[in-house]
């Protein structure tokens, strides 16, 4: 196996981009080596690999690896192919700001590159890209794990774990840390509908790291933190606004009402690369809409749905900044209002 332990890498002696493809998990593990551009589309878009820093970091490969087969000899031609495939990988996915923040950091090393530099340097961008994610999501775990010494239990939505990013991940982060310093949290994975990434993916993860795992459906999460059960939430992110509302998975906006209405602190995981400047608040974030054949179909051996049922299906949405108690950052815990600081 490639990949040895990590989610997305660059086999730079075969120049393949290297994935999990996570829509066979939890029931089958395959890497996928491949250097076509319909196939890393295909990987984005269908969800082989995702969460934002995974998407970015994947990105960043692929385009080194499709620009170290490109034929175009002189400068100008490099570029116009280079931008041509970010074009296209951005629209990809609209609400992950990495994938598009790691497209204009390719594009950066290549405008202040020559023709003879052009693929080495997109290659050496690509691995540091893969170094600091994993640098990063340490960094994440080490400064939140002090937030949950006296937390027994967590509750996450979705999956921030290592499978969002190369290693780590960001929100399970603190919680592989405070492992490795022997305290051992329980966790609640939301089941996270409807692509189940909180049942398939942090389950998988979680459990595979020996840790106690309780997966809910959506619609406990209610209970389990009226009962006491929860003692903090950790969750990730796709965006961060200038005021600190933030997008992530649908159904992130009302785990964060419940945690306010129970007086639970909630947390979100954040590497800097999930920061988008240019946006003011979580109004001007663009949500992605998927096929509704997700909601009654994907699962199900037969639609669970009556014919003429309409389906909508935003993939995220926007918690306001109010209900966040911290990001957990690489740079450190930082509340929403100090967010703008930073940059
Ligand atoms: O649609 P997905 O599975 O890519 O959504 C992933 C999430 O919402 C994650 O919480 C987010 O990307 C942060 S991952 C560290």
């Amino acid at each position: 196996m490639f990949l040895d332990g990590a989610t997305v890498g660059f086999d730079t002696v075969n120049n393949k981009a290297v994935f999990i493809d996570q829509t066979l998990l939890p029931t089958e593990y395959k890497e996928i080596s491949t250097d076509d551009f319909s196939e890393m589309f295909d990987a984005i878009k269908m969800l082989k690999v995702r969460g934002a820093p995974a998407i970015g970091v994947f990105t960043a490969i692929s385009l080194a690896v499709l620009m170290n087969k490109s034929k175009a000899d002189t400068y100008e031609n490099l570029m116009v192919e280079l931008k041509g495939y970010c074009e296209k990988l951005i629209l990809c996915r609209p609400t992950a700001v990495n994938l598009k923040w790691a497209a204009e950091e390719m594009l950066k090393v290549a405008e202040s590159s020559n023709t003879e530099k052009f693929k080495e340097n997109l290659t050496n961008k690509a691995l540091k890209m893969i170094e600091d994610d994993i640098a990063i999501c340490r960094k994440i775990g080490e400064n939140g794990v002090e937030l949950l010494k006296n937390c027994n239990s967590i509750l996450t939505h979705c999956n921030a774990g290592r499978l969002a990013t190369v290693k780590y991940g960001t929100a399970l982060a603190p919680i592989y840390v405070a492992k490795e310093n022997g305290h051992n949290l329980k966790v609640f994975a939301d089941e996270t509908r409807p692509l189940l990434q909180g049942a398939r993916l942090t389950a998988f993860e979680l459990c595979q790291a020996d840790i106690d795992t309780t997966v809910i459906c959506d619609n406990m999460a209610s209970f389990v933190m009226k009962n006491g059960l929860v003692d903090a939430v950790l969750v990730g992110c796709d965006r961060v606004a200038l005021n600190g509302d933030i997008a992530n998975k649908i159904g992130t906006s009302g785990v964060a009402i419940l945690a306010k209405y129970y007086n639970i602190p909630f947390y979100v995981c954040m590497p800097f690369s999930t920061f988008d400047k240019n946006i003011k608040t979580g109004v001007d974030i663009e949500i992605e809409m998927r096929d509704g054949s997700e909601i009654g179909e994907m699962w199900y051996e037969k639609s669970m749905l009556p014919q003429n049922a309409k389906t909508l299906n935003p993939a995220f949405d926007v918690t306001d900044h109010s209900l966040i108690t911290a990001f957990i950052t690489e740079k450190g815990v930082i509340t929403p209002s100090e967010i703008k600081d930073y940059i």
